[in-house]
């Protein structure tokens, strides 16, 4: 059986070493590769062409694998976009593990409200994620225009300008600011505000630490960063893959050294 995933850029990704490892030692005849897609449409064709059992998708694509699934399972339908895609009877059914993973990796926390920054795909999944956990929750993002989707649904969104500060247990930062520059995702001023009353904070962002988390330790919060969502969406994705074979406790600790190498 062959898994992949798809992305651009898709040198980074860390999902075969996870995935190899968990076949490997679970012995399962499959292997994991990486793909490099350039555009969007081939998505489906290739899905067939290359004859695999089931993918990841990562960014940009999540919202094209989303149109391109003949069925859409769980909470996918609600974020409109899918990271894993499996085969079934030549039909191509899509989920979205990120959503579930991040709500797992931050199960410990005792928070009452939250806000999420940015308004990309991820804040989306987070958003959703925490409505059906009926968690009390806002977004704020740099621009307007990505809030659209958010205030049609009736969710509390705001952009820099015409957001008041209030007090938050857990501030999660969902956008790159940090990724590939030094930058922190808000206002340090505004920020600075938000942290001293809050007692978590999150960043998705994996693999190194982010001014936003930085800052946040200075204030004494508790922090953690994208390593633990990406080890769950993993492991969840990998469920679905095998059928639900297999342990959670079992598949999480053999993706653990996979994601560790
Ligand atoms: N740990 C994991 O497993 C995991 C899973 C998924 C994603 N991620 C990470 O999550 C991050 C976001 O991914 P995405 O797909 O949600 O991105 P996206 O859809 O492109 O959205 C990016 C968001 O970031 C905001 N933004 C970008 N640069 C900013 C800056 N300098 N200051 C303030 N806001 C800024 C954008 O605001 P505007 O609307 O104003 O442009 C937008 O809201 C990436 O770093 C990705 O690697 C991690």
């Amino acid at each position: 059986m062959l898994f992949c995933i798809f992305g651009n850029p898709i040198k980074h990704s860390k999902s075969p070493l996870m995935h190899n490892m968990a076949f490997k030692n679970l012995k399962i005849d499959a292997c994991y590769t990486k793909y490099l897609l350039k555009d969007s449409k081939i998505l489906r064709k290739k899905f067939f062409s290359l004859d695999i059992k089931g993918a990841n998708v990562t960014v940009p694509y999540k919202e094209d694998a989303f149109k391109i699934c003949d069925e859409i399972r769980g909470i996918a339908k609600e974020i409109e976009a899918v990271n894993t895609i499996i085969k079934e009877d030549n039909k191509l059914i899509g989920y979205n593990t990120d959503a579930p993973g991040f709500f797992e990796s931050i199960k410990e926390f005792d928070f009452k409200n939250a806000l999420i920054l940015g308004a990309g795909g991820t804040a989306k999944a987070v958003a959703e994620i925490f409505k059906e956990k009926t968690v009390e929750f806002s977004i704020l993002n740099r621009s307007e225009n990505r809030l659209e989707s958010f205030i049609k649904k009736g969710y509390r969104a705001y952009s820099w300008s015409n957001f008041k500060i209030d007090r938050y247990d857990l501030i999660i930062n969902t956008t790159s600011a940090g990724l590939n520059d030094e930058s922190l995702p808000l206002k340090k001023e505004i920020l600075e505000e938000i942290l001293k009353n809050a007692k978590y904070s999150v960043d998705v962002i994996y693999g190194k630490e982010t001014p936003f988390l930085k800052l946040s330790k200075e204030f004494g919060l508790i922090t953690k960063d994208g390593k633990e969502m990406l080890l769950n969406q993993g492991v969840l994705a990998f469920e679905i893959f095998t059928d639900f074979r297999f342990e959670k406790n079992l598949i999480k600790k053999e993706i653990q050294k996979g994601l560790n190498l």
